[in-house]
Order: structure tokens, then sequence, then C-alpha cells
């Protein structure tokens, strides 16, 4: 059922709508009474959770037995970054004013703001590399290797997200909780495969043993 075009349409509007949204508070003047602090929440939010769906999507093709959950795995990737990417020129812009020496002072002096600039900076690659043109110059094992940044990225947003809240840790120990789960999954899944590939070796070496 997945394979039908138009899932790739109803995902797209879906991974849309948050912006859709920014852009209708902002065009009624509904951004409360401080705009900036509002943006980069919103944007942050919806950038590390658009994180976390991507990263769910390996495991959850193999828990529902829906391969083709793969088709949106690159889209909602991509909206991710969007996210990140309007997130940190909402800081630039409105905050820093493209004062860029204010920036790497920032990026410097304020732990957050260096694992929240580390988090863009790990994406960068992912979605320059995101085309079939790349996975073709590089080959499938060495774009998967790349790809795999997206851990990295996904533990440092968390970080970000826990560095920056005064007092009420839930929401970034919920998404690190998240991340964690996802990251074990994939470790068991790679010890599993591993583990199986060696299996015939370590029988050659026991029948060996046994002659
Ligand atoms: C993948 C990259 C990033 C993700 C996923 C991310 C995520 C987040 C999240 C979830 C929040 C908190 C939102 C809330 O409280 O509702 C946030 C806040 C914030 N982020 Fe990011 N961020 C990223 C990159 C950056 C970068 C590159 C910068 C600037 C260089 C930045 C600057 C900020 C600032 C200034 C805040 C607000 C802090 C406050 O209100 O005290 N972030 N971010």
């Amino acid at each position: 059922m997945l394979r039908h075009g138009w899932w790739k349409v109803v995902v797209f509007l879906l991974c849309l709508g948050p912006v859709g949204y920014l852009g209708w508070r902002f065009y009624t003047e509904d951004l409360t009474a401080n705009p900036l602090e509002y943006i980069t929440h919103f944007t942050g939010d919806w950038s590390i959770r658009l994180i976390c769906v991507t990263l769910a999507i390996t495991p959850l093709r193999k828990l529902l037995h829906a391969p083709d959950l793969i088709r949106f795995r690159r889209m909602i990737g991509l909206y991710a970054f969007f996210y990140a990417s309007l997130h940190f020129l909402t800081y630039l812009w409105l905050d820093r004013l493209f004062d860029f020496q204010d920036l790497a002072k920032d990026i410097a002096k304020r732990p957050f703001i260096t694992a929240g600039f580390a988090a863009f900076v790990l994406m960068l690659p992912l979605a320059v590399t995101s085309t079939r043109g790349w996975i073709r110059r590089m080959g499938g094992k060495r774009w998967q290797a790349l790809h795999r940044l997206v851990y990295g990225a996904g533990i440092v947003a968390v970080v970000h997200y826990y560095w920056l809240v005064k007092s009420d840790v839930r929401l970034p120990l919920l998404y690190g909780g998240i991340v964690g789960v996802l990251l074990l999954y994939r470790a068991v899944a790679w010890m599993r495969a591993r583990f199986r590939s060696t299996r015939p070796a370590i029988a050659e070496v026991v029948r060996d043993r046994m002659a």
C-alpha cells in the first residue's frame, strides 16, 4: 500500500504542516509577545522530532513488517534539516543580526550553542549527499557509513536541548531516551548480523578441533 505515489505527497504535506502553521501565525501577527523565542523554539522542536522519526524508520520497517517505509526516510531527514536551518537562521538573523564574529564568540563560549552548532554541522553532509547521484558516486557502503552521522546529530541535538533548559529537563530526557533506544536497537542488530556472518567460521574451527 505504501508504494502508491500519493503517500509521498501525504508525508510531504504532513512535514510541511508545521512551517505552514508558523507562516499563518506570522501572517495573523500571532507569534506571541516574544516572536524570536517562539520561532526559535518551534523550529528547534520540529527539527528534533523529525530527527527522531528519521532514526525510527529502520526499526519500524522491521517491527511493522513494512519495508516500504524506507521510501520516506530521505524526505523526513531533509525536513529535519530544513527545520534545523530555519532554527539556525532565526538565531543568526533575528538574534545575532548576521554578526558572524558574535556568532563565533557564542559558539566558543556557550556550551549549548556549541552543541546545537555541532548537530547542525553533522547534518550538513547528510543533506548534501542525500541524492541518488551521491549514493552512486560514493558507493553504497561508504554512503551508509557517512549517513550513520545522523545518530551523532541526534545525540548532540539532545545534549543541546538538555543544556539549554534551566529547570524542567523532562522533554530533553524523553528525546534522549528515544535516541538511546533507537541507537541500542541498531547496535544489537549490528552485533547479531556480525555474529551470524562469523558463525559458519566458528563452526568450521569447532569441526576441525573435533576431527
Ligand atoms: C540539528 C540542530 C538543532 C536542533 C535539533 C535544535 C533543537 C533545539 C530545541 C529542541 C530547542 C528547545 C526548544 C524548546 O524549548 O521548545 C532549541 C533551542 C534553541 N536553540 Fe537549537 N537546535 C539545533 C541547532 C541550533 C543551532 C545551530 C543554534 C545556534 C547556533 C541553536 C540555538 C538555539 C537557541 C538560541 C535556542 C533557544 C534557547 C533558549 O530559549 O534559551 N540551535 N534548539
